[in-house]
Order: C-alpha cells, then sequence, then structure tokens
C-alpha cells in the first residue's frame, strides 16, 4: 500500500506523542495547594515503581514540589476533561483553582498533597532528587496507589460502555481523544507478514 507521509514540523512533533493518558499533577508546601494538567507522564521503572512528569520550571506546580518533595499524580476521566483544561490554562501563584473552578479533594494516603475525586485514578509520589530536574523532569517513586473498580480491577482496565468513565488523551487546543476499544491478539509469529 502506497503511504503517504505527512511532513510534521519539529516544533509541533511532541504532538505525535501526546495523546497518552493525560494527567493531573497535585502539590502542596506551606499551607498553599495546587493543581496542574500533564500530559506529560510516563512510567519509569518497575521495582520500586518509578514515574517521570514534564513540570515546567516556571510553573507554581514546580515550586511547591521543589518545596515538598512530594505530588498527587491522577487520571482523570473524560468527564473531568473540561476541569483538566482549566486546571492546565491557569497559574495558580495568584489563584486557587480548587475553589475556583468548584473541584473536590480527600487526603492522600502517605503524603501530605490533596488528591482529586473525578478522576479515575490515584498515584502518590515522592520525588527521587536527581539533575535530570534540570530538563523539567520530576522523577517519583510511587508509594501509594489506587483506582476506581469500576474501570480498573485485577490490575487491568475495562472501560465499558459509559464514555464518561474512560481515561482521556490530549491533543492540543482543548481537543481530547477517549481511549477507545479494548481488542486482544496473539503474537505474530515469524512467518506472518507485517
Ligand atoms: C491538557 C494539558 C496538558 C498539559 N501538560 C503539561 C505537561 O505535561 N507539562 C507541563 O509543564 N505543563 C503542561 N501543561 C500546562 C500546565 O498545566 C500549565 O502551565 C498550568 O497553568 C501550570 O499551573 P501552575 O502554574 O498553577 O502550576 C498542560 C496543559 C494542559 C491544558
Amino acid at each position: 500500500m502506497q503511504v503517504t507521509r505527512e511532513p510534521v514540523a519539529l516544533s509541533r512533533a511532541t504532538r505525535l506523542l501526546n495523546h497518552g493518558p493525560v494527567t493531573i499533577v497535585t502539590s502542596a508546601h506551606g499551607g498553599r495547594t495546587n493543581v496542574m494538567a500533564a500530559s506529560w507522564a510516563m512510567p519509569l521503572d518497575f521495582d520500586p515503581p518509578k514515574v517521570v512528569v514534564v513540570v515546567d520550571s516556571h510553573t507554581q506546580t514546580r515550586r511547591l514540589i521543589g518545596a515538598s518533595g512530594v505530588f498527587g499524580l491522577q487520571l482523570p476521566s473524560r468527564a473531568f476533561a473540561s476541569q483538566t483544561l482549566a486546571v492546565g490554562t491557569h497559574s495558580g501563584v495568584d489563584l486557587d483553582k480548587f475553589s475556583t473552578f468548584g473541584l473536590e479533594t480527600f487526603p492522600a494516603q502517605n503524603i501530605d498533597v490533596p488528591m482529586m475525586s473525578g478522576c479515575i485514578a490515584w498515584l502518590e509520589c515522592k520525588v527521587i532528587p536527581d539533575d535530570s530536574q534540570r530538563l523539567d523532569l520530576i522523577i517519583g517513586e510511587v508509594v501509594a496507589a489506587y483506582a476506581d473498580t469500576r474501570v480498573y480491577s485485577n490490575n487491568r482496565w475495562h472501560f465499558g460502555d459509559d464514555p464518561d468513565l474512560r481515561t482521556c488523551h490530549y491533543v492540543a487546543g482543548g481537543s481530547f481523544f477517549e481511549t477507545g476499544a479494548a481488542f486482544e491478539v496473539t503474537a505474530a509469529t515469524s512467518g506472518e507478514a507485517a
């Protein structure tokens, strides 16, 4: 099959990978709390479990995490996409985003950070100090994790018919995908053409 490959400007190349599940990062220090959206989050290691999140050095979130050494990482559902966009387009420097956008939280189990209601999975993380922070990366060791049993159990996601309970994936400018249909395959054998 003839495939036409559209050139992608290097300044937009990250968009090709943007649509991993968007996350929400919560933070707290010295009586202040904050929340922001982060698309650039991924697993890093199995044991102890670690994640990496890109948190721009100019953000209020970055300042609070830098001071406290802990953060909450959560996966919003599609129903929470509008709030996700709101916390990703306003700075918490002079704004309490929780009260402004009517966001509910609950206490974390192992860290002193509010965790977001309205999400479907939550990871509590402690920062692992590392040189990579020069690159705006934050590496976190996961010290607690839990997920909504309506869509996650026995170590598997099982998204059902309710689109509002699917993870969402950010593109840009307010555009998201929702996670699509699940399917199963067996591994291709050596003789099969791709
Ligand atoms: C859907 C979405 C995803 C985003 N992903 C990231 C990201 O991965 N890393 C980042 O530094 N900023 C990201 N941003 C921008 C921050 O959320 C934004 O700068 C926010 O206002 C920072 O808030 P704060 O200054 O209160 O911490 C994203 C914004 C949106 C809307």
